[in-house]
């Protein structure tokens, strides 16, 4: 019996949930699973995490039983080098979700969805040989963050307990219906991510291939790279670490 229960029945196929009370992560030991082969739509969800990551070996904390902390096995059949686009859709997913409860959730690319300007949610694509798999933690319950984490959660946003079985299912809802659109319909998705992009117009310091550098965000290219304007030349970046507004 888990909190999960009542919306297992309900989730798009081939989406199914298996909870854990404790996890090491859930991208671990679903990665160990879709090595056996596991077939995609697998959902891995726990009420503890003790080892969660976030990027760049970051550790992910969240309270037992608070919020979210779930992963999801996917096998694409697109080019793999269209799978870190997953990051975006995943981001989408969980933006379009939680506006169901407040008012806009922007998209801090690649992989971080914020409310009112902190952050709410992250996001850890990382893939297998054949397989994906998305890492979502979403704070839904959590309250009192420490002013320098800059974060919130639903229930700070909203001063009431919210369901995370409902708040799952509007995620798992969106994203079926997107995941499959990272190759032929991606450019359909890139409008609702450009609108929600948190970044656009602002000056950013980030880390590229370990150097830090800064500039300012122009947008989103039709790859869903983030295009920087760095000494008057925008460059595509397929790939950046801890992206800092900085003006
Ligand atoms: C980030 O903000 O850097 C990404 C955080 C990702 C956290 C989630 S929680 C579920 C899944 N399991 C993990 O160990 N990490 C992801």
């Amino acid at each position: 019996m888990s909190a999960f229960d009542h919306v297992a029945a309900s989730l798009p196929d081939p989406f199914r949930i298996l909870w854990r009370e404790t996890v090491s992560s859930t991208n671990d030991e679903l990665r160990a699973l879709a090595e056996k082969r596991t077939a995609e739509g697998l959902i891995l969800i726990a009420d503890e995490q003790t080892a969660g990551r976030g990027r760049r070996g970051a550790a992910w904390l969240s309270p037992k039983g608070e919020n979210l902390a779930f992963s999801i096995l996917l096998r694409p059949t697109e080019s793999k080098a269209l799978w870190h686009r997953l990051s975006l859709v995943a981001g989408l997913a969980v933006a379009d979700a939680l506006e169901a409860y407040v008012p806009a959730a922007e998209i801090k690319w690649p992989n971080d969805v914020r409310v009112s300007e902190k952050k709410i949610a992250g996001i850890l694509v990382e893939a297998g040989a054949d397989f994906v798999i998305i890492g979502i933690g979403i704070n839904v319950n959590s309250t009192g963050f420490p002013e320098e984490l800059a974060a919130t959660s639903l229930r700070e946003e909203l001063g009431v307990e919210m369901d995370r079985a409902e708040v799952l299912h509007g995620v798992i809802n969106r994203l079926s219906r997107r995941a499959g659109e990272i190759g032929v319909g991606f450019e359909g998705m890139l409008k609702s991510i450009r609108e929600r992009c948190a970044l656009t117009g602002h000056r950013v310091s980030f880390l590229s291939a370990d150097k830090r550098r800064e500039g300012v965000v122009k947008g989103i290219g039709t790859a869903g790279e983030l295009l920087v304007e760095i000494d008057g030349v925008t460059e595509s970046l397929v790939q950046a670490d801890e992206v800092r507004i900085v003006g």
